[in-house]
């Protein structure tokens, strides 16, 4: 996985590698995207996360020009996406859902099948792309004996067959074992590092989180968030207050706050509640009206599950 090319720069000063305004697609009534608008800036590795039926295959169609948008537009590098226009097409390789590899032959001559349907055979890019993705060694072996990750990083291999600037990946790390999400998650991480832009979706919450640096939530067609991991994770951080003194008394009060729902007495008479990360000041003042010394006060990150379980639930459910 090393022996990586420096991507070419983009056309002067293009910061953002792929964006998309007001896209919309409708299959007939279902509204499969509704006015998704995102941003993905050169070279970061963007997660593009939600639930199944969220919408994620159709945006990477319609960004590929597969379908046509019934409303809005992509545009990669400045340049709009359409299907009669291949120029910021050719910049982009991707893989959308379980890629077509031939089984009873071996990985090289897959690539090189590929390459012929591309218009070239370049033996020397061929061995190149199986360098990429640490398939040299097995590249004359049948497909049907590679592991599913190695038939993963078969299909990376193909869609980076054109040096493409913005790879797109459909849910990339679906149906692997614990070591081919691992596989990947290293050969994006060279990609990266080598100046492409990587655009994975998921819906495996903690893959996102490990691999990538922005994302954008989607369901039901709607953008729900888009932010660093980082932003979206420290938003989301939860004060835990435990205290003894007092405790049935500042119960009352903590339940009576709008944050306070989940407050309750263990078995040890210790009041426990959490607080959102914004409400520290608020409740120190409230603490200390109250005359409340607590034993401990503590700030925790959430995971981005439980932070995307709150952006998608009811906001009454989602409180805390
Ligand atoms: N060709 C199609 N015809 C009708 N409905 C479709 C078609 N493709 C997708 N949909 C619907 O659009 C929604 C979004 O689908 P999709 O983009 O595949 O979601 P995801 O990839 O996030 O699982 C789903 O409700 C799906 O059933
Ligand atoms: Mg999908």
């Amino acid at each position: 996985m090393r022996e990586l090319q420096q991507t070419p720069q983009g056309n002067s000063g293009d910061s953002v590698a792929l964006r998309s305004n007001g896209l919309t697609k409708k299959y007939g009534a279902k509204l499969a995207l509704d006015h998704f608008s995102i941003e993905v800036k050169k070279g970061s590795i963007f997660g593009f996360l939600g639930p199944n039926g969220a919408g994620k295959t159709t945006f990477i169609r319609l960004a590929l020009s597969l379908i046509t948008p019934t409303e809005g537009y992509v545009e990669i590098f400045g340049s709009r996406v359409s299907n009669t226009d291949s120029q910021a097409l050719s910049r982009i390789g991707a893989i959308i859902e379980q890629p077509a590899l031939y089984n009873y032959m071996s990985g090289a001559n897959n690539l090189r099948a590929f390459a012929m349907m591309l218009g070239g055979n370049d033996e020397a890019n061929i061995q190149h792309v199986l360098r990429i993705v640490g398939l040299h060694g097995r590249q004359k072996d049948r497909v049907k004996t590679y592991s599913l990750g190695m038939k993963q990083r078969l299909a990376i291999a193909i869609a980076l067959l054109n040096n493409p600037d913005i790879l797109m990946l459909d849910e990339p790390a679906n149906g692997l074992d614990p070591a081919g999400v691992v596989e990947i998650r290293l050969l994006m991480q060279n990609l990266a590092a080598a100046g492409k832009t990587i655009f994975i979706s998921s819906h495996i919450l903690s893959e996102i989180q490990q691999l990538c640096n922005e994302i954008a939530i989607i369901n039901q067609g709607k953008l729900i968030k888009q932010s660093t991991v980082h932003e979206l994770t420290k938003m989301q951080v939860s004060i835990f207050i435990v205290t003894t003194d007092k405790a049935a008394t500042a119960l009352q009060f903590i339940q009576a706050e709008p944050w306070g729902a989940d407050a309750y007495i263990d078995l040890q008479n210790r009041l426990i509640t959490r607080a959102p990360g914004d409400k520290g000041s608020d409740l120190s003042a409230f603490l200390a009206k109250h005359e409340i010394y607590p034993e401990s006060v503590q700030l925790q990150e959430q995971s981005l599950e439980q932070v995307f379980l709150q952006l998608t639930q009811s906001p009454q459910q989602g409180v805390l």
